[in-house]
This record gives C-alpha cells, sequence and structure tokens, in this order.
C-alpha cells in the first residue's frame, strides 16, 4: 500500500500553492535565477589558473562540488557570459594549460573573492586586485591561496561544453593530484566540520556561513536498513505533535518495539504520569513526550513510548 494514495497525491496536485514554469518560456535572467536561488547554498571554489605565458588568474564559481572520490574529482562550471556570450577568462586559461588550483572559500574571505569575481580584462592577477596571497603550487603552475584552509591541485581531465549561448555552462573535471590543509581546521587528522568556516553562495547577493552554533548533527542511516515511516501505526503517520522530521527519525529504527519492551515501560513512573491525561490530550502527551526523546536521539525510547499509547 503507498502511504499516500494515488487520488489524494492528485488532490494535493490541484490544491498545493505551487506556480509552475515551462523552462522554454523563461526568459535566461527567469531560469538562473530559479536554479541558483533553489539549489542554494552552494560551496564556493576559488579557482586560480595561468594563461600558457604563465600569467596568473583567480575567479569564484559556486557551480561547483565534489563528484567523486575515486578518482577523486571536483567539477565547476565557468559559464559562458549571459550577457556577451563570451568565455571567461578560467575557460581559455584551463583550455591552454589543463590544469587549475581549487581553494575553499571562508566567510572571512567573502568581500575579498567578491572582488575577485569583478570582470577584469584578460591578463589581470586578482590575487593582486582583491589582496589575496598566493603561494607556489607543488604540481600545478596554478598557485594556492594562503587565506583559504584547503587547497586542492589539479589536471583537468575533461571540459564539458553544454551550448554555445549566452549562459551557457562549461564543465571541468579536476582530477584533484595534491590536497593541502590548513592544521588550524584539522582535528586527529582528518577536517572537522566544526572548525572549518565555509560561506556558501544563495541567490542573489546573498551568503551563508557555516556558523559552528548553528551547526548539527543528526543519526544516519546505517548498514541495517531501518522500518520507514510506512511502518509506523497510522496514529504515529498521523500525529498532531511530530513533525516530519520526527516521522525521519523513527523510520531509522530497525524494528518496532517487543511487547517486553513496551510491558517495560508500562511499569514506569513516566508511563504513569502520561495516564493521567485523557483522551485526544493524554495521546498528545505520549506524542510529545517521544518528539522530546528524539530531540535527544533517543529513537529506541520514543518508539516505545509512542506504542505503549493506549
Ligand atoms: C561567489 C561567486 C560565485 C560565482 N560562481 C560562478 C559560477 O559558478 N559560474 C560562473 O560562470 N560565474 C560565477 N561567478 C562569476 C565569476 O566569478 C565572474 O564571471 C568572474 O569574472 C570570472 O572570472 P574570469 O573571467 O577571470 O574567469 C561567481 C561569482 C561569485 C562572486
Amino acid at each position: 500500500m503507498p502511504l499516500i494514495p494515488i487520488f489524494v497525491a492528485n488532490i494535493y496536485k490541484d490544491i498545493m500553492p505551487f506556480q509552475s514554469f515551462d523552462t522554454k518560456n523563461l526568459t535566461l535572467q527567469e531560469t538562473h535565477g530559479f536554479l541558483l536561488t533553489s539549489v542554494a547554498p552552494r560551496p564556493i571554489a576559488l579557482v586560480s589558473t595561468v594563461d600558457k605565458d604563465g600569467n596568473v588568474n583567480l575567479a569564484p564559481f559556486s557551480n561547483f562540488n565534489a563528484f567523486s572520490t575515486n578518482p577523486p574529482v571536483l567539477v565547476f562550471s565557468a559559464s559562458r557570459s549571459g550577457r556577451t556570450g563570451e568565455t571567461k577568462d578560467t575557460y581559455k586559461n584551463i583550455k591552454e594549460t589543463m590544469e587549475c588550483c581549487i581553494s575553499i572559500v571562508e566567510y572571512a574571505m567573502v568581500h575579498q573573492i567578491s572582488f575577485a569575481s569583478t570582470e577584469f580584462p584578460r591578463g589581470v592577477n586578482e590575487f593582486i586586485k582583491a589582496g589575496l596571497t598566493p603561494i607556489p603550487s607543488d604540481l600545478v603552475k596554478a598557485p594556492r591561496v594562503v587565506e583559504s584552509p584547503v587547497h586542492f591541485e589539479c589536471k583537468v581531465t575533461q571540459v564539458i561544453e553544454l551550448g554555445d549561448q549566452g549562459g551557457s555552462g562549461n564543465l571541468f573535471l579536476c582530477e584533484v593530484k595534491k590536497i593541502h590543509v590548513d592544521e588550524r581546521v584539522m582535528k586527529d587528522g582528518k577536517i572537522d566540520p566544526l572548525l572549518i568556516h565555509q560561506a556558501g553562495r544563495c541567490g542573489l547577493g546573498y551568503y551563508v556561513n557555516n556558523d559552528p552554533e548553528r551547526m548539527y548533527s543528526i543519526a544516519q542511516p546505517q548498514a541495517k536498513i531501518g522500518i520507514g515511516v510506512d511502518a509506523l501505526s497510522e496514529e504515529i503517520r498521523n500525529s498532531r505533535v511530530l513533525t516530519g522530521n520526527n516521522l525521519g527519525q523513527l523510520a531509522l529504527n530497525q524494528t518496532l518495539p517487543t511487547t517486553e519492551e513496551i510491558a517495560d515501560f508500562k511499569a514506569t513512573e513516566s508511563f504513569k504520569y502520561l495516564m493521567n491525561f485523557e483522551g485526544e490530550e493524554r495521546k498528545n502527551q505520549f506524542h510529545k513526550a517521544a518528539s522530546e526523546m528524539l530531540g535527544n536521539n533517543n529513537i529506541q525510547l520514543a518508539l516505545i513510548t509512542l506504542y505503549s499509547y493506549s
């Protein structure tokens, strides 16, 4: 049985307040806005390159991510200008040398990397313009950026051109040959997500900071497969108290509670307290208690509590 029967899904489709757009009816600017404001926040690659004569170039690109570990491959896209259709200096340099260095952007550098995105004439060194510091790479000619905590020296293995018009992307498949990591962001030989403060690009001029105060870690699916939301009782799935996130947490558990576990819980003071409430309020209290347990990542106890309600 699907969780949402098809006829219900069709009703949703009619009543949900979505506006829908055929991309063939959108202007370039509108498409750009929908794509880049929704696919966000994006990590930012600060890409240094040199041309065949050794002139240095630096520019930020947020159409960027890691796509393979074996081989290690980072990909970014330098699009043709939406205004002129012209390719960017980064594109031209990589076509000449098939190398680059990608440095990771932290929020302490955002204004400088933003300035480095200025459309300077070819040959202008944005390290100098933006006041960033180059240091030589070991394996490629493009320098690393001192202010950045992680640098990837890359050989570009493929350039995939997605079109020849304004706004057409050019994907650079960058095989990582050497990684340099500032010890400041490392703990026990690894990069600590709480120590590295990347900036992310959102739509328009908006950015986010990878602020440790706002970061959280969640219980993740394990090798043993979780029961799924569909295995939960209808009462739990339709709870007015539990959120979608709560259901997602419960789904992780590998089994439903056993009758023994439920019996043990029914002998506790917590259970007796919850039974003081009557009717709908009793159910809400059981669900609220479970929700609090989920807030502490105690999934098993939350499930037992929910299934002890009667
Ligand atoms: C944070 C940020 C992210 C950017 N991301 C991209 C991108 O993913 N693709 C792109 O073509 N331009 C992007 N730009 C614009 C380029 O940086 C800009 O066109 C720059 O002038 C290109 O430099 P170049 O001609 O020296 O290669 C971005 C600009 C900023 C500030």
